[in-house]
């Protein structure tokens, strides 16, 4: 009998093909990302994301509790502050905008609070460290990360994320946490994370590029994967609750290989850019919808546990639970 074996008797139905799906995109291992602004007054749109929108304080509460009714359970909370100066000061102002947002959200919600942790935003030059003669100088950073860590832990932040690549960053941000009280505090490292094009839409919508040069001292070489394993490594040996490879549909092979290696949640940030694509080639009509779900899925067959996502929130509008 040829042939022996036919594929195809798995695929004949779709209650089949559910049954033996291998995958399946689990709500509580969305997270969506959250931008505050306070030059704002009104929502406003980000220009570069069709569908994404900046929230000024005044709304940012609402959209939070309109999140969670649609079945959201976690956020990751990003701040564009009024005042940007060298150092970056106004990241770590108890009165930030991220900061009233971690507490408005801890008040009035039942949301996993998650906050990118970084200086990009804060800082005039855009860089993610503090400048010295044109060199982001590490140690002088990590000194600031504290700062904004107890800062963000004291808000009642469930989860924080350095996102700036510093070397040190997850043990000197861990070490400030437990001396400062806030040993429960969670640490999600962006371990592994590319110095990538794809971060360009984001960085309209916080303000950050980088004033001069580019990110390429501190971010990964999209050209190695053997050094995201060392990186990933180091973020455990200094404390990661959770690791992070990022992007993620052009990283497939990192997540892959981290899920492999290591035993932590991983998790995978979905940036900007991969939004940017998929959304307008389907506003234009050349794809359908479902390159959104094919795309999410691809994410986690590689082996993440949860996705970092801006079409979490679409997610919930559209797809049946
Ligand atoms: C801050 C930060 C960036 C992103 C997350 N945290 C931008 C950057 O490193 O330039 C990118 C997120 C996205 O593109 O969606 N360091
Ligand atoms: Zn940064």
């Amino acid at each position: 009998m040829f042939p022996a074996t036919r594929m195809r008797r798995i695929r004949t139905t779709p209650r089949m093909r559910d049954l033996v799906a291998e995958t399946k995109i689990d709500p509580s291992k969305l997270i969506m990302p959250v931008f505050v602004d306070e030059n704002l007054k009104n929502v406003a749109p980000i220009n570069s994301m069709p569908g994404i929108y900046t929230y000024p304080l005044e709304s940012v509460g609402k959209y939070l509790e309109n999140l969670e009714s649609k079945g959201i359970s976690n956020i990751l909370l990003f701040g564009v502050p009024a005042h940007k100066d060298p150092m970056g000061t106004s990241s770590y102002d108890p009165n930030g905008a991220v900061q009233k947002t971690i507490k408005l959200a801890k008040e009035n919600t039942s949301l996993t609070v998650m906050t990118d942790l970084c200086l990009c935003e804060y800082t005039d030059h855009g860089h993610c460290g503090i400048v010295e003669k044109s060199i982001i100088n590490n140690d002088l950073t990590l000194e600031v990360y504290d700062k904004i860590a107890i800062s963000y832990a004291e808000s009642g932040s469930d989860v924080i994320a350095p996102s700036g690549m510093m070397d040190g960053q997850v043990g000197s941000i861990r070490r400030a946490l437990d001396q400062a009280g806030f040993d429960h505090t969670s640490i999600l490292a962006y371990s592994a994370k590319y110095s990538s094009n794809l971060f360009g839409p984001f960085r309209e919508a916080v303000k950050s590029s980088p004033g001069f040069g580019d990110r390429k001292t501190y971010q990964m070489d999209w050209r190695n994967s053997r050094e995201a394993m060392r990186e990933i490594e180091l973020d455990i040996k200094e404390g990661a609750d959770m690791i992070m490879v990022k992007p993620a549909i052009f990283y497939l092979d990192i997540i892959a290989q981290a899920r492999r290696r290591y035993d932590l949640p991983l998790a995978a940030y979905s940036v900007s850019g991969e939004y940017s694509m998929i959304k307008k080639a389907i506003l234009e009509g050349y794809m359908n919808e479902n390159i959104i779900l094919e795309s999410l899925t691809s994410v986690f067959r590689a082996g993440a546990d949860m996705i970092i996502t801006y079409f979490a929130e679409w997610f919930m509008e559209n797809v049946e639970q």
